[in-house]
Parts: C-alpha cells; sequence; structure tokens
C-alpha cells in the first residue's frame, strides 16, 4: 500500500545513497563504506557508530562559514558528547573545548587541550571547580552570577593567578526551538543586561580577573537566523556602551552555541518555525547572522563561538537489532476491537536514546539489514523497557513507523543523525548497560571507543 507518506520516505531512503555518509551494499547500508550490518555482528548491539570524517567535514563547514572573520575561535561544546575517542577526534582536527563541568574540564585536559584551548560555562561553579579551572589556566571562564564572581576574585588572590572571564548576560530573546532549549529567554542562565556594567566595574577592580568580553548562548537547535543577528546586536550595542562608559576595549565576543542540524530532510514538505526537526538555516546563515552585527562594531576583535550539535549530530547513528515482534489488539473498555498493532521490539528505548522520549525528538530509522527493499509497511517501534512509554513516539505517521514488510528479528535498525546529546544522557534505567561506542576513523577503519557497561560497572557503585 502506498501513500504519500511511504512514497516520500522511500524517496528519502533511496536519496541516502547520495549522502556523503552513506552506501548501499549487498541490500545493506554503509556508514563511510563500513557495512553496517556485519558491523553490528562484530559488536554487541545497541552501540552508536560514529563517523571521524563527518566529524572534520562539520568542523570545516563552520570554520568556511566564519572565513569572512579570520579570528574566530571554534570552542566544541563536549557537553554534546564527551567519549574521549570523540574529543580526540575533534582535539585533532584543530578546534578548541568548551566545557560545563569540572570533570569535562578534566576531560579535555586529559585528552590533550591545553588550558588556554578550553571555555569553562556553567550556572553552578561552586568553589572547587573554579579553583580548578584557574589553576589550570582556562582560557576563559564565564561567569555566571555576581555570588561566582566573588569566588573567582577570592580564589584568583589566593593563587595569584589570572582568571579570565566573559560576562555572560541574557539578551532577553526568544526563538523557535523547543521551550526546554531556550537559554536566552526567562531563562536561569547569565545576568541580567543591566546587571552588566556594574559586573565589569566590579571586576575592573578584582586584580586578578581579566575581562575578556560578553558572552550568551541563545538555544539549541535554532531553525532560524533572526535570534542569533537579534541577540548578537544586544550584546554588540552593550559592548560598544561598556566600552565608552568604562574606557576599555574588548578582546572578543563570545557568541556560545545552537547551529541546528537537520533531522528531517524533506525541507519543502515542512515548516523549521513550526518543526524545528527541519534544520532551517545552515552554519553559513549563522556565521552570517554574527558576523553581519559584530563588524558593525569592530572587525578587530575575536569572535568566539561554541557549537555542540552541529559538530556531532549527523556524524553518528545508533545500530539496534530487532529483538522481539508481535502482533496485537488494541480494544475499547467495552472489549470492542479498534485495530491491530504490529510492534517490532529492538533493544534499545529510551534508556539509550532519552531525546525521543524528553524532546519527542525525530529520528530517521531504516533497516540496515535490507535498506533496499521498500520500507512500506506501519509498525510500532518500542524498546525493552518496563514502561509503557518506552517505544518511540514521533514516527513517520503519528507514532507509526515504516519498515520493509520482511523485517524480522536479527534484522538490524540504524537511528540516523543520533550524534548530539545522546551517549551524554543515556542512563542505566532497568539495569540495562550503557551502549559501546565504534568510531570509524579518517581511514576507514573501525575500533571500539568505549565498551558498553558490564555488570561489574553497575554493581561497583553500591557499597554494602
Ligand atoms: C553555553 C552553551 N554553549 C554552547 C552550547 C552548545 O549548543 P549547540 O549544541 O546547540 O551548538 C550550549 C548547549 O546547551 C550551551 O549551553
Amino acid at each position: 500500500m502506498s501513500d504519500t507518506i511511504t512514497t516520500n520516505y522511500n524517496q528519502l531512503r533511496q536519496q541516502l545513497a547520495d549522502d556523503r555518509r552513506f552506501q548501499f551494499r549487498d541490500e545493506h547500508l554503509c556508514f563511510e563504506g563500513v557495512d553496517l550490518d556485519a558491523l553490528a555482528r562484530k559488536y554487541p548491539t545497541p552501540f552508536f557508530v560514529f563517523s571521524e570524517p563527518e566529524i572534520v567535514r562539520n568542523i570545516r563547514e563552520i570554520e568556511q562559514a566564519f572565513a569572512a572573520h579570520a579570528n574566530t575561535k571554534t570552542f566544541f561544546a563536549s557537553k554534546t558528547c564527551s567519549v574521549m575517542g570523540v574529543l580526540a577526534a575533534i582535539r585533532d582536527a584543530g578546534i578548541c573545548a568548551e566545557a560545563n563541568s569540572q570533570f569535562e574540564v578534566r576531560k579535555c585536559l586529559e585528552i590533550g587541550f591545553s588550558g588556554d584551548q578550553i571555555v569553562f560555562n556553567g550556572v553552578v561553579k561552586k568553589p572547587a571547580d573554579l579553583e580548578y579551572a584557574i589553576d589550570n589556566e582556562l582560557y576563559l571562564i564565564n561567569v555566571d552570577s555576581l555570588y561566582e564572581l566573588d569566588h573567582i576574585d577570592r580564589i584568583s588572590r589566593k593563587l595569584k593567578k589570572v582568571a579570565n572571564v566573559c560576562v555572560r548576560v541574557e539578551p532577553n530573546v526568544p526563538s523557535a526551538t523547543h521551550a526546554e532549549l531556550v537559554t536566552a529567554f526567562h531563562a536561569k542562565s547569565g545576568l541580567d543586561l543591566e546587571q552588566a556594567e556594574e559586573t565589569c566595574r566590579r571586576i575592573l577592580e578584582m586584580p586578578y580577573v581579566h575581562l575578556r568580553g560578553l558572552h550568551m548562548h541563545v538555544g539549541d537547535q535554532v531553525p532560524e537566523a533572526e535570534p542569533f543577528a537579534k541577540a548578537t546586536k544586544v550584546l554588540v550595542d552593550e559592548s560598544r556602551r561598556l566600552e565608552e562608559v568604562l574606557g576599555i576595549k574588548f578582546d572578543l565576543i563570545n557568541v556560545g552555541g545552537g547551529i541546528p542540524v537537520p533531522y528531517k530532510y524533506d525541507e519543502k514538505n515542512g515548516d523549521p518555525l513550526k518543526d524545528n526537526m527541519y534544520a532551517g538555516i545552515t552554519a553559513q546563515d549563522f556565521a552570517d547572522a554574527v558576523i553581519g552585527e559584530v563588524h558593525k562594531w569592530r572587525t578587530d576583535v575575536q569572535i568566539c563561538i561554541e557549537p555542540g550539535r552541529k559538530v556531532t549530530g549527523s556524524a553518528a547513528v545508533l545500530l539496534t537489532e530487532v529483538a522481539c515482534e508481535k502482533r496485537k489488539t488494541n480494544y475499547d473498555v467495552n472489549g470492542n476491537v479498534e485495530c491491530h498493532v504490529e510492534w517490532k521490539f529492538v533493544d534499545a528505548g529510551y534508556s539509550v536514546l532519552s531525546d525521543s522520549q524528553h524532546f519527542d525528538w525525530f529520528f530517521y530509522v531504516y533497516n540496515a539489514s535490507r535498506i533496499s527493499a521498500a520500507h512500506d509497511e506501519y509498525i510500532k517501534l518500542a524498546g525493552p523497557l518496563c514502561d509503557g512509554g518506552d517505544y518511540f513516539h514521533m514516527g513517520v505517521k503519528g507514532e507509526e513507523f515504516l519498515l520493509p514488510q520482511s523485517t524480522a528479528p536479527g534484522d538490524i535498525v540504524a537511528f540516523l543523525d543520533a550524534g548530539a546529546y545522546s551517549i551524554e544522557s543515556q542512563t542505566v534505567y532497568n539495569n540495562r548497560p550503557r551502549t559501546a561506542v565504534v568510531m570509524i576513523d579518517n581511514a576507514g577503519n573501525d575500533r571500539l571507543i568505549r565498551r558498553e557497561d558490564t555488570y561489574q560497572d553497575m554493581v561497583g557503585y553500591d557499597i554494602y
């Protein structure tokens, strides 16, 4: 049975063969030349597969977008994916790192970023975190509150070490992303714009605290350029004013992250402002919005950016095995048949891919073992967890997904574009292990860069 949704979905499936990441070979989906069905026989499912070439391509795309402003410094937001092998690939590609906790800073240092290649963000940085950051001479600490600033002053005097800081302000600009991903409007982060002057005045009196500029972050997966331009204008206007009233010159402006990733590719069929699974804009649009405003102020100032999702989002797939199937019947409360449901169960649920549940995130899902077959059977796709809600809610038609009719237990199903904020938010709910991660490197070789949790890992935390 073919309807518009099925036709569209299968057209997209066939276009995957032209996607820079994917190939079709012997009925199987390949990622950077590696057969995903075969890979899933080599490592235990579920697991994530990262592509180093795609990480590098994404970084080059961002760098190219900012070509009009040579003095741009890029910090990968390591909260997006802090698996050490991924951080190493990002370090090798030549950009810097952003961290949001002491351990993120530590991981970045351990993998070889130097202190002056790391920016430290966060609404709660406790004295021990700040001491660690100052001691390691980070490039920037983005000050999130006056309370935190007092600690920075005290600790930097104690250590007799310079703390380079930006003041994070809230530009008061909403954007059309998920409500929980908005960070520049009614947000908990940053200081009110009106507090910026007082904060800067205080910093200028602190002997070891060096003021470098203002910082903001508009939000994540923002599908339009306007909020970036608006918010940058707010920062630029305030920076210009502060330079005048305080008689100083800022070194930089830090505009945060937020470049979106396409999770739905058929943009002609959707409106990014209503459904931000369409990216709406590119890295170039983001860069143009930012640079356009900054250049109205100064061309000699450094622009810092903190992209996360754009670097790793498209660079990974989740592989999960069809582990069970059944046909069930939905009845109404009087016992009358409403409909039949074809259930396919995979070995990854929302403990593995929490965005699917938490944010109703959409992912393309294809049968990697039968990629050449028409995906024409509507099914519901469930995970292994005990909760009734552990099924994937955002299908191609309501809660339904499309897979080939021949799909059977043992087949490998791939969730595309699963590389951002996924591994970081895994849990061991139901005592299911957090997954392994495999990297396909620039030479096209696969290797394990994280093993899955073992039983010993799980009980090892408990003291009894
Ligand atoms: C301060 C800050 N910078 C950068 C980022 C990265 O955002 P994105 O992954 O959308 O680029 C975040 C994400 O939450 C953030 O909070």
